[in-house]
């Protein structure tokens, strides 16, 4: 007898990013739509609140529509709802639970409550090879830096997270600083890309000997280096700022590891899109017996599969939410 396909509709809407996405068994993608703010907040250099909200709600019944579509599904056919309530902006992940509870309450199905972090970190699961519990998950987006210690599903121990920017944040602040646009983290990592290293930035050290990060000081460092050199190359600029990121979070993370005795690391978020991030943590892993596992570039930024793949977790332990799930923009895992 073949097992039970369980099918989760997947919904996010926490930031700038309106994704719907149909996965099975919570690993197979049957389509994942995403509508991007992008072209709407690039004008004011980063995410304006009400305006991301307003374009949530205009969008999300297009999405869901899309998502249906290309799946060949109709709601009728999905096991539960899966929608992020929390972090992220109020007025966004709104949207996003309402659309939810309207859908799980016509068609009577399980609403799922799900942390985006949680969403970050399990996105890992829907391609290639899965890592084995327990591993060690980084997770690096616009608004997070977190090395949490995933001892099974749900079970989570924050070990380290930033005192100050976020990672992306920080990127997307340098980006503004060369004035080359937003979001940032892709342009530099491209203007970082084949410049020389013409600026070494130092790694913050935790005096306490904490494994939280900060980044603040990296993003003044720059900020000087622009002004005290008239005639700064922006490429080599990047490259040092990059470095030194790059630094922090595989020293960080490898340190982590080894004191836990931990072989697997997990690295979700947008900024592990970066390319070079990727390589240096796969080039370290392999030099440190450590298996480095990350979601294709398409899912490591804000989307409703990772979303319906962590409502699966949920689905299976029948951790369902009620009707008066509301967001919780400062949540944590
Ligand atoms: O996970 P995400 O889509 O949204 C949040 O949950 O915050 O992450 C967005 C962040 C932005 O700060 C963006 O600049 C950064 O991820 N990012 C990158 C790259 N692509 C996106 N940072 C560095 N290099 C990239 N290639
Ligand atoms: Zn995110």
């Amino acid at each position: 007898m073949s097992k039970r396909e369980i099918i989760i509709l997947g919904i996010e809407t926490s930031c700038d990013d309106t994704g719907v996405a149909l996965v099975k068994n919570g690993e197979k993608i049957l389509s994942s739509v995403i509508s991007s703010q992008i072209q709407i907040h690039s004008e004011f250099g980063g995410v304006v609140p009400e305006l991301a909200s307003r374009s949530h709600l205009e969008n999300i019944y297009i999405v869901v529509s899309e998502a249906l579509k290309i799946s060949g599904l109709q709601l009728k056919d999905t096991d539960g709802v899966a929608v992020t309530y929390g972090p992220g902006l109020v007025g966004s992940i709104l949207i996003g639970i309402e659309v939810a509870k309207a859908i799980a309450y016509v068609h009577k199905k399980p609403l799922l409550g799900i942390n985006h972090l949680e969403g970050h970190i399990f996105s890992t699961l829907l391609e290639g090879e899965k890592p084995h519990f327990p591993f060690l998950a980084l997770i690096v987006s616009g608004g997070h830096t977190e090395l949490v210690l995933v001892k099974e599903y749900g079970k989570y121990a924050i070990i380290g997270k930033t005192r100050d920017d976020a990672v992306g944040e920080a990127f997307d602040k340098v980006a503004k600083l060369l004035d080359l646009g937003y979001p940032g983290g892709p342009k530099v990592e491209k203007l970082a890309k084949g410049s020389e290293l013409g600026y070494k930035f130092p790694e913050a050290v935790m005096k306490d000997g904490s494994f939280d990060f900060s980044f603040s000081g990296l993003k003044t460092a720059v900020l000087n280096c622009k002004k005290n050199n008239a005639k700064i190359d922006s490429g080599a600029l990047c490259a040092g700022f990059q470095d030194a990121v790059i630094a922090a979070l595989l020293n960080k993370t490898l340190a982590v590891a080894a004191k836990y005795k931990i072989k697997r690391v997990v690295l979700g978020g947008g900024v592990i899109a970066n390319k070079t991030i990727r390589g240096e943590f796969v080039k370290r892993g392999k030099e440190e017996g450590i298996e480095i596992f990350f979601p294709s570039i398409a899912l490591c930024t804000d989307n409703g599969a990772m979303i319906a793949a962590a409502g699966y977790f949920k689905f299976l332990k029948k951790e369902y939410s009620n009707y008066s799930l509301n967001a919780d923009p400062g949540l944590t895992l």
